[in-house]
């Protein structure tokens, strides 16, 4: 399904991002891996970089190779680090590399944003959300300070944003055929579903209680692989659930029917 392909993975050293590059060498693509750690898997091409750093972004995206036919933004934090940090690495630094890297890819590229379940609620956050788009690396404290963005929130925060961003951008760049979708995750087994369940507490056991099994990264990079190929040509700005049925779940519950 990538065969010929050349894409960029963020993330690329651990979990969603390790199995995401796993998934495009086996269907035939070439990775170039973006991380702050050197990923155990072999790869074609690694590039180190701090994503929440704009000088690292800058220095990165003078690096990379042009022309590459697809980037997924696969890095995040979570919710027990702190709020400016976890929405500079989820949000500003992926905005920030995106629009820096989309003049140097292939027409035709595409670009899949990891978000989660968390975001699912963006439309009740609408003002933050409508101010955080063009939100830059300078103004991230005050911008926290004054939507009161703090604790786990800058996780669900940093989703709601970035699936209101994608969609946004569904035709930004169609001049060229280049689209870009999310994919939402539920609680996924990676390093970091411990500090989902020490900070989002009964929420997190609750979700966990109703579910079969806790995700693997397996099951989520067939979904990106399938959104960075030529098969999903006329998906664009879409947030496509990958959550063993969560959403459904919350939406039925919800909306009791
Ligand atoms: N695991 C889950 O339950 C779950 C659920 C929904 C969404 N997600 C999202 O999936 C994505 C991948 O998460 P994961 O579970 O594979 O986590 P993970 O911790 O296994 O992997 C995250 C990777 O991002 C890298 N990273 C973090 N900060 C960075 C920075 N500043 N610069 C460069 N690289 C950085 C880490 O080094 C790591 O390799 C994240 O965006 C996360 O929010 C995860």
């Amino acid at each position: 399904m990538l065969t010929g392909k050349t894409i960029i993975v963020t993330g690329a050293a651990s979990g969603i991002g390790a199995a995401t590059a796993r998934l495009v060498q086996a269907w035939g693509g070439r990775v170039i891996a973006v991380d702050r750690h050197q990923p155990a898997d072999p790869v074609d091409a690694f590039f180190a970089a701090d994503l929440s750093d704009r000088a690292s972004i800058d220095a990165l995206v003078a690096a990379l190779p042009a022309g590459a036919h697809g980037l997924a933004n696969i890095a995040g934090l979570p919710p027990t680090r702190p709020a400016a940090e976890v929405l500079r690495v989820n949000f500003v630094g992926l905005k920030h590399l995106t629009t820096r890297l989309v003049p140097n890819l292939a027409d035709g590229a595409a670009i899949v944003n990891l978000a989660s379940l968390a975001g699912l609620d963006w439309a009740e956050a609408l003002p933050a959300v409508r101010a955080s788009q063009d939100l830059a690396f300078e103004d991230v404290e005050a911008f926290c300070r004054d939507h009161g963005i703090a604790g786990a929130r800058s996780y669900f925060f940093s989703k709601e944003a970035l699936i209101a961003w994608t969609l946004r951008h569904r035709w930004t760049w169609r001049d060229r055929g280049i689209r870009m979708n999310a994919v939402s995750p539920g609680p996924v087994d990676t390093p970091i579903l411990k500090d989902f369940v020490a900070t989002l507490g009964a929420r997190a056991e609750q979700d966990m209680a109703v579910m079969d099994r806790a995700g693997r990264p397996e099951d989520i990079a067939p979904v990106v692989g399938f959104l960075l190929s030529d098969a999903s040509a006329w998906i664009r700005g879409a947030n496509i659930p990958a959550d063993g049925g969560l959403y459904a779940h919350v939406l039925d519950r919800r909306h009791r029917l």
